[in-house]
C-alpha cells in the first residue's frame, strides 16, 4: 500500500525513470499501454487500476456482468450517460464490424460455398447475382459494407490517438510531452505513448489494403468505365486467373490469408479468447505449477485460434480458389470487355 501511494504521488517522467531502479519486480513500465488489450484488475498490475471507463468496457459481457461499472456509468441531470468518447468509439469499432461479418457471410456462400457444391462457375453465377439484391442496392451498399468499414477504422485510429494522449498525460503529466532530454533518448512506441501495435491491428491494415484493391478492381473499375457492374461476376475473376495467374494467386491468397485472420482473430477478441492466447508467459508468478499451466492454457488458445483462422481460410479457397479461379477464361466479347477492365491496370495486369 504504501509503495501504491508513492507511485501514484509522482505523477510525471520521473515516475517511469525512477521506478524502474527502485521497483525492479513492479513498475509503470510494466503496464500495457492498452488498457483493452490488458487483463482486468489483478494482483499485478495494482499499482495503477485500470480506468475503468476502457478496462470495463471491453466487452458487452464485463458491461452487465461487473459490479464495478455501475460506479463507471454515471447518469447526468439530462439522462445522459458520462461515458467518454473511448467508451463511443470502442463501440463504433465493435459494432461496425458485426455489419462486416453479415456481408462477408454471404460474400463466402456466393464465392467459395455455392461454385463448391454446384462445381461449375457458369451454375453459381445465379446466386450471386440473386445475393447483389441484397448487398447491392444504393442502400444496402453503403450500410453493409461502405460505412461500417469506415466507421471500423476511423474509430481505431481515432481510439489510437486518444489513448496516445492519455498515456502521455498519465505518464508525463500536463505537459503531455514524452521526454526530449539525452537521459531519455529512447524513442520506443510505448515511450511515446503509442498503444501497442497489435497482429490484429496489422492484419487489419494489411487486409485494407488489399481489399480495397479488390473493390477497385471488382467493383469501382468496372463503375467507372461501364457504368455498372452487371457484367461482372464470377466469370470475370476466373477471367483474371487465366490470364493474369501470377497477380491473381498472389491478391487472393493475400486477401484470404489477411482478411480471414483478421476476422477470426477479430472475433475471438470480441469474444474474449484472444486476450489469453499466446506462446510465452506474459507475467511469472514465480510459481512453477501455475506458470506451466497458463502457458499450456496460453499456448492452446493460440493454436485454436489459428487453427479456425486456417480452417476459414481453406473453406473460402476451395471454392474460390479450387473452383473458381479455375473457371477458365471468357470468350467472345463479354471476354474482350474483361480484358479491356484488366488493361486499365498497366503495371500489375501487363
Ligand atoms: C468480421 C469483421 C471484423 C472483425 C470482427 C474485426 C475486428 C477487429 C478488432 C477486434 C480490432 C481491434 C484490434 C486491436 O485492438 O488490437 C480491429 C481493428 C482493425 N480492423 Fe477490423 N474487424 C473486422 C473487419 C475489418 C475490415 C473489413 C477491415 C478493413 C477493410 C478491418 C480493418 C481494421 C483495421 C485497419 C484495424 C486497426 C485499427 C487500429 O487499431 O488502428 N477490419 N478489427
Amino acid at each position: 500500500m504504501e509503495r501504491y501511494r508513492s507511485l501514484r504521488s509522482v505523477p510525471s517522467q520521473e515516475t517511469l525513470v525512477s521506478t524502474v531502479s527502485n521497483y525492479s519486480a513492479v513498475s509503470l513500465l510494466e503496464i500495457d499501454p492498452t488498457p483493452m488489450d490488458s487483463p482486468s484488475y489483478s494482483p499485478y498490475n495494482k499499482d495503477l487500476p485500470p480506468v475503468p471507463e476502457e478496462n470495463l468496457s471491453d466487452s458487452t459481457h464485463s458491461l452487465r456482468s461487473n459490479p464495478t461499472f455501475s460506479s463507471a456509468t454515471t447518469t447526468t441531470s439530462l439522462g445522459l450517460s458520462g461515458h467518454g468518447p473511448i467508451y463511443y468509439l470502442m463501440r463504433i469499432q465493435r459494432y461496425s464490424s458485426y455489419a462486416f461479418s453479415l456481408f462477408g457471410s454471404l460474400h463466402l456462400a456466393t464465392t467459395s460455398i455455392i461454385p463448391l457444391v454446384a462445381r461449375s462457375v457458369p451454375a453459381s453465377e445465379s446466386y450471386l447475382l440473386l445475393a447483389r439484391e441484397i448487398y447491392q442496392t444504393p442502400l444496402s451498399e453503403p450500410i453493409l459494407v461502405g460505412l461500417p468499414i469506415i466507421a471500423h477504422i476511423g474509430s481505431g485510429i481515432a481510439l489510437r490517438l486518444l489513448r496516445r494522449s492519455h498515456n502521455l498525460k498519465r505518464y508525463y503529466g500536463e505537459s503531455h510531452q514524452a521526454p526530449t532530454s539525452s537521459k531519455h533518448k529512447s524513442s520506443s512506441l510505448v515511450r511515446l505513448g503509442w498503444p501497442t501495435f497489435s497482429y490484429i491491428a496489422a492484419s487489419g491494415y494489411g487486409f485494407a489494403a488489399i481489399l480495397a484493391a479488390h473493390v477497385v478492381m471488382n467493383r469501382g473499375l468496372p463503375l467507372a468505365v461501364e457504368g455498372d457492374s452487371a457484367n461482372i461476376g464470377l466469370a470475370y475473376v476466373a477471367h483474371g486467373f487465366a490470364r493474369h495467374p501470377v497477380t491473381s494467386w498472389v491478391s487472393y491468397a493475400a486477401l484470404l490469408g489477411l482478411g480471414c485472420g483478421h476476422m477470426v482473430w477479430g472475433w475471438a477478441k470480441w469474444l474474449g479468447a484472444a486476450q489469453g492466447a499466446g506462446w510465452h508467459l506474459e507475467r511469472h508468478t514465480g510459481n512453477v505449477t501455475v506458470d506451466t499451466q497458463t502457458r499450456k492454457k496460453r499456448r492452446r488458445r493460440l493454436l485454436m485460434i489459428n487453427g479456425v483462422s486456417a480452417l476459414a481460410v481453406a473453406l473460402w479457397a476451395a471454392g474460390g480458389l479450387g473452383i473458381v479461379a479455375r473457371g477458365g477464361e471468357t470468350l467472345g466479347w463479354v471476354g474482350k470487355l474483361y480484358d479491356g477492365l484488366y488493361a486499365r491496370i498497366p503495371g500489375i495486369y501487363a
